[in-house]
């Protein structure tokens, strides 16, 4: 038992299959395109994102805003234990679910597309079988605002210079915070893919009008 200890991975997930997490990544980079030439967006766009351009002719480049993109394979974080450093690490690894789904093939749900001018990130809609693998202790914001469980789930898709990947759930969480509070977003109108909102603050979600199924495998990443 000591020994498995020192042996947790960075952290848990499930990890997209190569051919989902190409396509999502060219789902998220066709947004990203269609986002920058949408007016209202290009309108804001050098408030939140850096990018003066009243000009329509300029066109907006959000992909080498989002300068960071994950090396690999995409993936959903469940739990992140920082090799059995983190708080609740061990909890979770000794959990009988944790153990029995490890190497597992799931179809994850996403259901929204979303940017803020921090991160760009995929929603994910987990079910009851996959709720069951998500920690207690991940859904909060902080100070002291506990959301629905499985509300951070999502794929980190991109991330501003200096920003750490960890943001994206956060982001999130405030998207949800929002939505909870009777937020739900100025519709904009319909792009390629679905219906986008408008939550002010350089935050805009795209509500995928057919959601993405993506295939992954349960498993821990020790880097
Ligand atoms: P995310 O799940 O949003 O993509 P890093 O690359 O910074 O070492 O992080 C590895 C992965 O673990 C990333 O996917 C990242 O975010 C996630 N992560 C990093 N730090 C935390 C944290 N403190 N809490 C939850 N997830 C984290």
């Amino acid at each position: 038992p000591s020994l498995e200890k020192d042996f947790l991975p960075l952290y848990y997930g499930w990890f997209l299959s190569k051919r989902s997490s190409e396509n999502l990544r060219k789902t998220g980079q066709a947004f990203l395109d269609e986002l920058a030439s949408v007016k209202v967006f290009k309108k804001e766009a050098n408030k939140h994102f850096g990018q003066a351009t009243e000009d329509p002719k300029v066109k907006i480049d959000l992909t080498s805003y989002f300068v960071k993109r994950p090396p690999s394979v995409l993936h959903c974080t469940t739990k992140f234990t920082d090799f059995g450093k983190a708080p609740g690490a061990d909890d979770y690894a000794q959990q009988e679910v944790v153990k029995s789904s490890y190497g597992k093939a799931f179809f994850l749900t996403i259901t929204a597309l979303f940017i803020t001018p921090r991160t760009v990130g995929a929603r994910v809609e987990l079910n009851e079988q996959q709720i069951l693998l998500w920690p207690g202790d991940v859904d909060v914001l902080q100070p002291a605002v506990n959301l629905p469980k499985g509300s951070r789930a999502h794929v980190t898709l991109g991330c501003a210079s200096g920003i750490e990947a960890v943001q994206t759930g956060l982001d999130l969480l405030e998207y949800v915070k929002l939505e909870k509070t009777g937020n739900k977003g100025e519709e904009v109108g319909e792009i390629g893919g679905g219906k986008l909102l408008s939550f002010g603050n350089g935050m805009w979600m795209l509500v995928l009008s057919k959601k993405i199924e993506v295939r992954a495998i349960f498993s821990g990443y020790y880097g």
